[in-house]
């Protein structure tokens, strides 16, 4: 027998394929897991308002305001940012994130070509076909769930230039607090959303032409940074699920953990001049109601980003607050 031929295997592929070992994150590594849980927990906020940070000029944030949008994502993923005067201005919002390490923007079929979105109600042409740009809720969802493996959005700012009439709040959860209350049910549900097939999105196909192939992948991976990463929608039209016990049983019990009250959901709704930075944080949408007798109509700038928020893979130390571990990557 030819001993450099690989021997065939049975056994499929490992859920967790690239996973490091010694990550955290990794449903075998016990140990790590609680040392960066324990870490999670002292630093989770327990109200939203602890992330919000007024920026006096986004064009030029200081030293402190830098360090706080950092130490909010650090935390919680996420940060609210407060501007003194509501801007339609993109570029304005691109050099916010320049500051934050954001640089590549992902161009998705509905961006302006600056790659940056206006979001507001559309009633023609190709943006009246998606969701976003109505005035419909928007269910549960990462940003960019349907991107390819190597065009996963791994940060976004949504930026408020004007609120509806009323509604159009959001919901936040970081992903990280999704994982943890997840592995602490059941470490093989996420074992089971690690699964490299896991997730698929069916192409997207508009008069015969595929306008975006498609997407499979884990719902739960770890980034060559060491940071988690979630891919994931709620949505029941469009998305295809591995056909296996453990994953029906994750799925399902990730959709009731985020229509019930035990997560750690932060609900806010963006007035003129804010924002939200954050590492893709899972969010959703209500619908809302535009006045155009009285001249309202909401607008958000939205752009979405390849990297991650520079200098956000660790605890930060805060006074008054005991940590396990200061680095948990
Ligand atoms: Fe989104």
């Amino acid at each position: 027998m030819d001993s450099n031929i690989p021997m065939k295997s049975d056994h499929a592929p490992p859920a967790t394929a690239g996973v490091p070992a010694d990550s955290p994150f990794h449903p075998d590594n016990r140990l790590g897991y609680r040392r960066w849980r324990t870490a999670k927990l002292a630093a989770a906020p327990r109200r939203i308002q602890e992330l919000v940070v007024p920026v006096r000029d986004p064009l030029s944030l200081s030293a402190t305001e830098l360090q706080r949008l950092r130490a909010c994502c650090c935390r919680a993923n996420m940060a609210i940012f407060e501007t003194r005067t509501p801007s339609a201005d993109k570029a304005r919002l691109a050099a916010l994130g320049a500051q934050l390490g954001l640089q590549r923007l992902d161009a998705n079929l509905c961006a302006d070509e600056d790659g940056i979105s206006a979001l507001s109600v559309r009633f023609e042409g190709l943006h009246a076909d998606y969701i976003p740009y109505t005035d419909r809720p928007l269910s549960w969802h990462t940003d960019g769930y349907y991107n390819a493996p190597d065009r996963q959005i791994r940060a976004w700012i949504l930026y408020c230039v004007e609120p509806a009439a009323e509604g159009g709040a959001n919901a936040l959860l970081d992903p990280e607090m999704a994982y943890l209350l997840m592995r602490d049910e059941d470490p093989e549900y996420v074992r089971a959303m690690m699964a490299p097939d896991a997730m698929s999105v069916p192409p997207n196909i508009v008069d015969g032409r595929v306008i975006r192939p498609a997407s499979t992948g884990p719902v739960f991976s770890v980034d060559p940074t060491g940071t988690l990463h979630m891919r994931y929608s709620a949505r029941q039209r469009n998305i295809l699920w591995k056909e296996d016990s453990m994953t029906e049983k994750a799925r399902h019990w990730l959709a009731r953990l985020l229509s019930g009250a035990t997560a750690p959901i932060f609900r806010y709704c963006l007035g003129p001049g804010q924002g939200v930075v954050s590492n893709n944080v899972l969010h959703r949408r209500d619908g809302f109601r535009d006045d155009p007798g009285a001249g309202s109509a909401r607008l958000l700038l939205r752009a979405r980003y390849y990297e991650r928020i520079a200098g956000t893979e660790t605890v930060p130390q805060l006074p008054g607050r005991r940590y396990a571990e200061t680095c948990f990557i």
